[in-house]
C-alpha cells in the first residue's frame, strides 16, 4: 500500500505494464492512499447505515473518489450500487447520484436513500399505521399466535402490499414464525401488508424496518440472527427448537419510530438521485433516459462501484428474512444476480457492463472499480489461486478491451472482512485479502484527469466544510 500522496503526472506514468513470472501483470499504483479507513465506521450521512448489506463499502470510500473526481451538479454513477452507498454520498455532496442494481432489496435501499422521505411525512404514516393498527390489533395478534403455535405450520397471512384488509393468501415459513413474538409478528404481519412499496414514503418505512429486523441488541425485532445476514432457514428452525428459543416482544412501531429518528437526525440531502433496478450490462440507457426525463444533464463524471464478488456473497439467501419482509422472493433474486460466476465468464460479464457503460461516460470521465481480492469459493479456499490478482485481470480482460486508459490502482489492506468470516466459518478463512481499486479514464483526457486530480487533498470533516452553508 503506498502512503505517497503525490500523484504522477500521466507524463510519468509508464502504461506498459510489468509482468512477474508470467502473472498477472503488476498495475501502476496510482498516489491515493486509503485515508478512508482512517475515519469512523459510521463517517458520512446518517441514512448511510439504514440497513447492514454484505460487501458493501464506507461511505468515506466513496467520498474519497466523489471529492477528487467530480463537482457539484455532476451525475455519479454506480451500476452495481448494493445498498446505495456511491449515490447516496453523491447526493449528500450536491451531485446527482445515480445508483442501480439487479436485486430489489439494494433497489429498494438506494431508492429509500436517494428520495428520502422527509420527517414529517415518516411522522405522519407511522401515525397512521399506528391508528390502524389500534383498530385490527386482535385479529392481527390471533393470526400470529395461530401461526406460533406449535401446530401452527402452513398458516396463513396476507401477502406483503395487499393492504392491512387483505386476505391470507400466502403460507408464513416456519423460520419467520420462529424468529418473533406473537405480537412482534402480528405488527409485521399488519405493517408488511400495509407499506406499498411504490410510495416513496412507505419505500423509506419499508427499508428502515428491514434494518431493525434482526439483530442482538433490543433495537432489534428478533434476537435469534445477527444484524448483518440471515441464518440458514433451516439452522435457525433447529437452533430455535433444541435451545426453546423464546423471542422476546418487541414494539414495532417504537423501534420504527427509534429508527427513524437515528436515519433522519441531520438534513436530507438538498440533491435528489436516481435508483434504477436492472441489469448493469444495459444501464446506460435506462440511466439516460432517466436523467433525460429529469431535465440533468446525462453524462456520468464519475463512476464509483464494486462489483460483484467472485461466489462469495448470495444476496438473496443470505437476507431472506428481509426478503420475506418486502415480499421478495430469496431464491429468485440469487438466480437473476451476477455473483455465482466463475473467473472466466465473470470477466465477459464486467467486459459487457463496462462496454455499455461508455455511452452514457463524459469524455474525461473517472471509472473507479473497486475490486476484492477472492481466497475462497463458497468457502473453500480456491485452488490455483484464481480469485487473486483479479483486479489485474479486470483490467486485462474486461476493460483495456473495452477502450479504458488505466491511470493506476490505489490498494486497500482488508485486514479481516469479519462479516465474511462470520457467514463461512472460521474455517474458511478471509473472504477477501487486498481489495484493489482501479482508476480508469473513459478517454485519455480522464485518464489524464484521474491523474492531475489524484493528489487533491480532501475535507474528511463531515460535513465537508465547502458544504455546510447548503
Ligand atoms: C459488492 S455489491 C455492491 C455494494 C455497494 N458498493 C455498497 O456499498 O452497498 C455488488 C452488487 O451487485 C449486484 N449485482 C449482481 N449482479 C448484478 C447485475 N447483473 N446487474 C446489476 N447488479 C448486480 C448485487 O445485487 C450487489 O448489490
Amino acid at each position: 500500500m503506498t502512503t505517497d500522496r503525490r500523484a504522477a503526472t500521466a507524463a510519468q506514468l509508464p502504461l506498459p505494464l510489468e509482468r512477474e513470472g508470467g502473472a498477472a501483470p503488476v498495475l501502476p499504483e496510482i498516489g491515493i492512499a486509503p485515508e478512508w479507513k482512517d475515519q469512523p465506521r459510521l463517517w458520512g450521512h446518517a441514512l448511510h447505515p439504514m440497513c447492514s448489506y454484505l460487501a458493501s463499502f464506507p461511505a468515506a470510500l466513496a467520498h474519497g473518489f466523489i471529492g477528487r473526481y467530480s463537482r457539484r451538479g455532476d451525475v455519479i454513477l454506480d451500476p452495481f450500487s448494493g445498498r446505495g452507498t456511491t449515490p447516496l454520498q453523491a447526493c449528500a455532496e450536491g451531485r446527482i447520484g445515480v445508483g442501480n442494481d439487479l436485486n430489489p432489496f439494494a433497489h429498494l435501499l438506494t431508492a429509500a436513500k436517494v428520495e428520502p422521505a422527509s420527517r414529517a411525512e415518516t411522522s405522519t404514516r407511522v401515525a397512521a399505521l399506528r391508528l390502524g393498527w389500534a383498530a385490527s390489533a386482535p385479529d392481527w395478534i390471533a393470526l400470529a399466535e395461530a401461526a406460533t403455535a406449535p401446530d401452527g405450520g402452513g398458516t396463513l397471512v396476507p401477502a406483503a402490499g395487499s393492504g392491512a384488509g387483505g386476505r391470507p393468501t400466502e403460507t408464513l415459513p416456519a423460520e419467520v414464525a420462529v424468529a418473533f413474538h406473537p405480537r412482534t409478528l402480528g405488527e409485521l404481519l399488519y405493517v408488511r401488508a400495509s407499506l406499498r412499496l411504490n410510495d416513496r414514503t412507505d419505500r423509506f418505512v419499508a427499508a428502515a424496518l428491514t434494518g431493525i429486523l434482526h439483530g442482538k441488541s433490543a433495537s432489534y425485532l428478533s434476537p435469534l440472527m445477527p444484524n448483518t445476514f440471515s441464518m440458514a432457514p433451516r439452522y435457525v428452525r433447529e437452533f430455535a427448537a433444541r435451545t426453546e428459543f423464546s423471542a422476546p416482544e418487541r414494539d414495532v412501531f417504537v423501534g420504527l419510530e427509534r429508527k427513524l429518528a437515528r436515519l433522519q437526525r441531520e438534513p436530507l440531502p438538498t440533491t435528489a438521485g436516481i435508483a434504477l433496478l436492472g441489469d448493469a450490462r444495459d444501464v446506460a440507457d435506462r440511466a439516460r433516459t432517466a436523467l433525460r426525463e429529469r431535465g440533468l444533464p446525462d453524462r456520468a463524471r464519475l463512476v464509483v462501484t464494486s462489483p460483484p464478488y467472485l461466489r462469495v456473497v448470495k444476496y438473496g439467501y443470505y437476507n431472506w428474512l428481509r426478503t420475506w419482509l418486502l415480499g421478495y422472493d430469496s431464491r429468485a433474486i440469487d438466480a437473476t444476480l451476477d455473483d455465482a460466476h466463475h473467473r472466466e465468464p465473470y470477466l465477459a460479464f464486467l467486459a459487457d457492463v463496462l462496454a455499455d457503460l461508455r455511452s452514457i461516460l463524459a469524455d474525461d470521465a473517472v471509472v473507479v472499480l473497486v475490486i476484492g481480492d477472492v481466497e475462497t469459493d463458497r468457502g473453500r479456499p480456491i485452488r490455483g489461486a484464481g480469485g487473486l490478482g483479479l483486479a489485474e485481470r479486470v483490467w486485462e480482460a474486461a476493460a483495456e478491451p473495452t477502450g479504458y486508459r488505466l491511470a493506476g490502482v490505489a490498494r486497500d489492506e482488508v485486514a479481516a472482512n469479519r462479516k465474511m468470516t462470520k457467514l463461512w466459518g472460521a474455517e474458511a478463512g478471509r473472504a477477501t485479502k487486498t481489495d484493489r481499486i482501479l482508476v480508469l479514464g473513459a478517454t485519455e483526457s480522464g485518464r489524464r484527469r484521474a491523474l492531475s486530480a489524484a493528489a487533491t487533498p480532501i475535507d474528511w470533516d463531515w460535513p465537508p466544510r465547502g458544504l455546510r452553508a447548503i
